[in-house]
């Protein structure tokens, strides 16, 4: 690879890390103004998805997009990104994002409500979105 890709790769990797660790507590800034409503909440390096992980991209994008963002950056006003460091898998383990889906989420980390159980989405769907979001999350320097 050629190397000022490499640089700009490590810069992002970096710029992601300094923000993920430096940003004050979640809920601290998840203010919801009218302004940002609607924004992407973190900037990702999206890395090449195959296999399992892209077919739990599409079903992430049905079932889950509409309140955790494409590529699951979070949307101001709708939902928070799972691409943060909150999410890694020593915080959140896999069985964490099935009990989300099955049973829905009281609201803790974040100031959007809770998070309702979400229908038509088996366990081995989830098991394939998670595989997507640990793939995003591994490129972003989270985990
Ligand atoms: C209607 C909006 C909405 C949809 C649809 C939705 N979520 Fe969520 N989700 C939320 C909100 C809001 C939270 C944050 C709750 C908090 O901690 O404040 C959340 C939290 C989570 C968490 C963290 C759970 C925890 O233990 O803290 C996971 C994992 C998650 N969602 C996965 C998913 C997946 C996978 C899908 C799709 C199958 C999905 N969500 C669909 C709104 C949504």
């Amino acid at each position: 690879m050629n190397r000022k890709y490499l640089l700009i790769g490590a810069c992002a990797v970096v710029a992601v890390a300094a923000y993920t660790t430096l940003r004050p507590a979640p809920v601290d800034d998840a203010v919801q103004s009218a302004p940002t409503e609607g924004r992407a909440m973190v900037a990702i390096q999206m890395p090449s998805i195959e296999g399992n992980g892209a077919i739990g991209q599409r079903i992430f994008e049905n079932a889950c997009a509409a309140c955790h963002g494409s590529n699951a950056v979070g949307i101001e006003g709708a939902g928070p990104p799972l691409i943060h460091v909150i999410y890694e898998s020593s915080h959140h383990a896999d069985e964490s994002f099935q009990r989300a889906v099955a049973l829905g989420v009281r609201s803790h980390h974040w100031r959007f409500g809770d998070m309702p159980p979400v229908e038509g989405v088996t366990r081995g769907d989830v098991a394939m979105v998670i595989d997507y979001v640990r793939e995003i999350q591994r490129a972003n320097g989270i985990n």
